[in-house]
């Protein structure tokens, strides 16, 4: 299902399989049938990453995911960086066929899109709480849409916290909510490493030091995190030294897809699926299993 047709088809070919598909999905439109929206926008993070701004209104919880892609390309399954009534945001890392593809897009370009999908963060559940937010790379993309529905809903939590971690300066994606974040929130951002001719004068070191050194208790408080599983094992264990409790904490989880409705069995953690029980979880539900398949 994800990966239609490898390789850049022609032009032409892909112009007759747009057709079959009609734009707004139509009476097409079904849970797994695509259906084709355009670009409003399309933003350059860094050299390997990108935001493209969809015209597309759909009702989602932060930390859901949709399967974006072209018809005779593929699809991937792509987090929600947004929570807003007249878009969505996707924030995407160029790895392969789809990702590179998808760079090409532009304003007024049509990619096709299914869902939203799967289990997204509780964020009713944690009224009353403070938010603590912990991203590296691009995990920071669905960790943006709940962020920005705790901003719309901000009389529901108390301060919100965010560690993100990023490779090195120049991999720091979202610059100018960042700047926002540090005016409004508790915001920490550190690199791996500087390289030399680069003008940066933030922290350097994992970002999971900042976590460690940070004044975090557990009261009244959840953690989201979302990032490489490496990273999100040792936040936890920090986390855990902490005080918190398993059932404070919720990762996003990430397997290979492809149907992204619970039907074809590829995205198993233990007879869970990630499309459809997670991709967030609460940690006690997928604890020593996030890296078995
Ligand atoms: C629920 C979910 C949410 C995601 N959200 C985002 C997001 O917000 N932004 C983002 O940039 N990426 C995200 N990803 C990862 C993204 O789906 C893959 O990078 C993408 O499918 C690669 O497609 P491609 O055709 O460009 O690369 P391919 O040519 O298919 O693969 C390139 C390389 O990436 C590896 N790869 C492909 N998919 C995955 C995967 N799911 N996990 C680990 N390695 C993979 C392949 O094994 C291969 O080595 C998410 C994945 C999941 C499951
Ligand atoms: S991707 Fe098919 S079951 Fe999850």
């Amino acid at each position: 299902m994800r990966q239609m047709h490898k390789g850049m088809p022609r032009q032409d070919k892909l112009a007759q399989n747009s057709e079959r598909l009609e734009e707004g999905g139509g009476m097409m439109h079904s849970a797994l049938v695509p259906k084709l929206v355009r670009v409003k926008d399309f933003k350059r993070e860094t050299s390997d990453l990108f935001t493209l701004t969809l015209d597309w209104q759909t009702e989602h919880q932060p930390g859901q995911f949709v399967q974006v892609g072209f018809p005779g390309i593929g699809e991937s399954p792509i987090s929600i960086a947004s929570y807003s009534d007249e878009h969505v945001k996707l924030s995407i890392r160029q790895v392969g066929t789809v990702t590179n593809y998808l760079a090409t897009k532009r304003k007024g370009d049509l990619v096709s899109v299914r869902g939203p999908y799967g289990r997204g963060y509780p964020m009713q559940y944690f009224k009353g709480d403070s938010l603590i937010f912990i991203g590296g790379g691009c995990g920071v993309a669905p960790l943006r849409g709940a962020i920005e529905f705790a901003e719309r809903h901000r009389d529901w939590y108390n301060e919100l916290h965010m560690f993100f971690g990023f490779r090195s300066p120049n991999d720091i994606i979202f610059q100018e909510a960042l700047k926002r974040w540090e005016k409004a929130h508790n915001l920490n951002v550190s690199v791996d490493k500087v390289p030399s001719n680069t003008c940066y004068d933030g922290n350097v070191g994992f970002i999971t030091e900042l976590v460690r050194e940070s004044q975090l208790d557990n009261e009244k408080k959840v953690v989201m995190i979302c990032g490489p599983p490496i990273m999100m094992e040792k936040i936890i264990e920090i986390l855990k030294e902490k005080g918190f409790n398993d059932d404070q904490i919720f990762v996003s989880a990430e397997r290979l897809m492809y149907c992204g409705v619970g039907k074809c069995g590829h995205c198993m953690i233990h007879g869970k699926y990630t499309c459809r029980d997670g991709p967030v979880f609460r940690w006690d539900e997928i604890r020593g299993q996030m890296n078995d398949s």
